[in-house]
């Protein structure tokens, strides 16, 4: 695997591998790498002759500059899972400066109502920030197709409607969520949460699945009480 860590390389490299008529697939990612995002290799590389992946923390998608700071970062075990999985090209960006040129005006299109509610309510900003950053990297990676975790399925709508607007030749693959044993999906944030938030994080899975199940027996509220009861939240 060749780690990249300038976007003027990136593109040299990359228009070599379209010269030979070689697919691109491409799995944007902020690193802290997980199962869930060697699925997203292991899908790539199944459907594309060569894999870029891309680990940068995006500053612009968080609305809180703590949650920033702490955001889970741990460049060479990523690189080594990685290679591991055999992706072709990391892109590893310097600064970023080499995500976002100078200069660069923020992309817009209309996200209405994906983004008013949800993760969009409680998050102002951050899936703005989401499409500037995937826009700039779809730009210049220019994948045939690109592949996203539906464990974040608001921001894989958010995608979906960005491609539809600015990439209209480009494929977004959705993947399957990865959990882990407890049923609790693998995510990078995870690695901040104590034994005791994990369990109550997998505990809520359970108690929806438990609400899916039970949908057609009981009224919403009874629903509600009983999930706040194996919750043990009133
Ligand atoms: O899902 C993520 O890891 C990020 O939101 C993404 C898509 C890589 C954009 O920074």
């Amino acid at each position: 695997m060749k780690v990249i860590q300038t976007a003027s390389a990136l593109k040299k490299e990359l228009l070599e591998v379209k010269s030979c008529g070689k697919s691109v697939g491409f799995v944007p990612t902020m690193g802290a790498l997980h199962n869930g995002h060697l699925s997203l290799v292991e899908n790539a590389k199944q459907h594309t002759d060569v894999v870029v992946v891309s680990i940068f923390v995006n500053p612009t998608q968080f609305n809180d500059s703590k949650d920033f700071d702490k955001y889970p970062r741990t460049p060479e075990v990523d690189i080594k899972l990685l290679e591991e999985a055999g992706a072709h090209y990391l892109f590893l960006p310097l600064s970023k400066g080499e995500v976002y040129p100078e200069g660069h005006v923020p992309t817009k299109i209309d996200l209405n109502p994906i983004d008013k509610v949800l993760e969009g309510e409680h998050r102002p900003g951050h899936f703005e920030g989401v499409v500037e950053v995937v826009d700039l990297l779809f730009k210049l990676v220019e994948p045939e197709k690109a592949f996203f975790g539906l464990k974040d399925f608001q921001q894989f709508l958010v995608i979906k409607r960005l491609a539809k607007e600015l990439h209209p030749s480009l494929r977004i693959v959705g993947v399957e969520t990865i959990r882990e044993k407890n049923m609790l999906a693998r995510s990078s944030r995870n690695e901040l949460l104590t034994d005791e938030q994990r369990a109550l994080a997998a505990k809520l899975y359970e108690t929806m699945s438990w609400v899916v199940e039970h949908f057609a027996q009981f009224s919403v509220l009874e629903l509600e009480h009983k999930a706040q009861e194996k919750l043990d939240v009133k």
